[in-house]
């Protein structure tokens, strides 16, 4: 549904929401996965209590969002290391500068391509087993259950499958990676959010308009030639928006380089605008919520350890690869 535009992408997007975002078959789907992503953010806590020395990234971050996704959708969890590798190399394969015109990149776009291919093989295999037999999950259910329009095809199935699983880990993680860092190097912040725990919600989207996880998305094209400063677009022309340069805008934010956890007029394009509006924020708000409001009630005393730290190279997803950080304990 990303790649599409009206009327496939509505009617995809319409017929893969009950199953996912839940209202009003069944209102509670995201929010009663909160004591689930609960219990997982405080093992993962637990399980540092005897360190010294964490990586938020690999320790914390990562392991929440491909746990969650893997139950909201009915993927096995032991399947993760296969499809985490897949992810790695076709993002290696995503460049959109000169280094495209390079022998090394072609290599690369040739491992993305079949780690894509591998990664299809793999959800058009679960798509096999649930349609044999029908399991837990939105994939199952997909698969089994027709809505008012019917039901999606099984191509349509697997490359949606694919979207979420991606799009359900990648971002979310960046985004608790880069909320640890900004709270550690902005101990006024970590300390304003200790005293009032309740500011985690306004405060998550301030930190992902401050540290935009998604910088840009390479799929948008002018569907008519559009006038903007004197330029004309042509129609045709790809489109970059660049995400995270808006949600810097000194002229649609007030001091944008500041972070504010209370900051009011928020309308940051984190998530994107319109009808690719992120589908994933309602989960995504909830686990970073969580996530990070537990690390900073329980991690004491956190110091980070390498600023900055190495970031993954990639042009549309913006993360730290690792998030080093000291601590002197795991409160209760
Ligand atoms: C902090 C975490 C996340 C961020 C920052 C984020 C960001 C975005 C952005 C910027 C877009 C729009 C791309 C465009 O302009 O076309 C988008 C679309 C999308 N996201 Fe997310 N996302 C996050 C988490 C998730 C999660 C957890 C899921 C699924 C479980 C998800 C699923 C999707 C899907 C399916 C779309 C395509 C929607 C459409 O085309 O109608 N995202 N996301």
């Amino acid at each position: 549904m990303i790649t599409c535009d009206p009327p496939e992408h509505d009617r995809d997007r319409r017929m893969m929401t009950p199953h996912f975002v839940g209202p009003p078959h069944s209102p509670d789907l995201i929010s009663g996965l909160e004591p689930e992503i609960r219990r997982i953010v405080g093992g993962l806590l637990d399980n540092m209590r005897d360190r010294t020395r964490i990586d938020a990234v690999d320790d914390f971050a990562y392991p929440l969002p491909v746990t969650v996704i893997c139950k909201v959708l009915g993927v096995p969890l032991e399947d993760e290391p296969r499809f985490h590798q897949w992810i790695e190399t076709a993002l290696d394969a995503w460049e959109f500068g000169p280094e495209t015109a390079t022998e090394d990149f072609r290599g690369k776009l040739a491992a993305g391509n079949r780690a894509v291919q591998d990664f299809g093989r793999f959800a058009a295999e679960l798509y096999d087993r649930y349609a044999e037999r029908p399991g837990p999950g939105m994939l199952s259910a997909m698969v089994n259950e027709d809505g008012p329009e019917g039901r999606m095809s099984k191509g349509l199935i697997t490359s949606n499958a694919l979207l979420l699983i991606f799009a359900g880990h990648e971002t979310t993680v960046n985004l608790i990676a880069h909320s640890v860092l900004t709270l550690l190097r902005h101990p006024d912040a970590l300390e304003q959010l200790r005293r009032r725990p309740e500011l985690i919600v306004p405060g998550v989207e301030e930190l992902l308009r401050f540290e935009s996880s998604v910088q840009f998305w390479p799929t948008r094209s002018a569907a008519e030639d559009i006038d903007i400063a004197g330029t004309t677009i042509p129609k045709g022309a790809p489109i970059f928006l660049a995400y995270g340069s808006a949600n810097r805008d000194p002229e649609r934010f007030t001091e944008p380089d500041e972070l504010d956890l209370e900051r009011r007029d928020n309308q940051h394009l984190g998530f994107s605008q319109g009808i690719h509006f992120c589908f994933g924020a309602p989960l995504a708000r909830l686990e970073v919520q969580n996530a990070v409001g537990e690390f900073v009630r329980r991690v004491e005393n956190p110091r980070l350890v390498e600023d900055p730290p190495p970031y993954r190279r990639n042009q549309i997803f913006r993360g730290p690869r690792h998030v080093l950080v000291d601590i002197d304990g795991i409160r209760n």
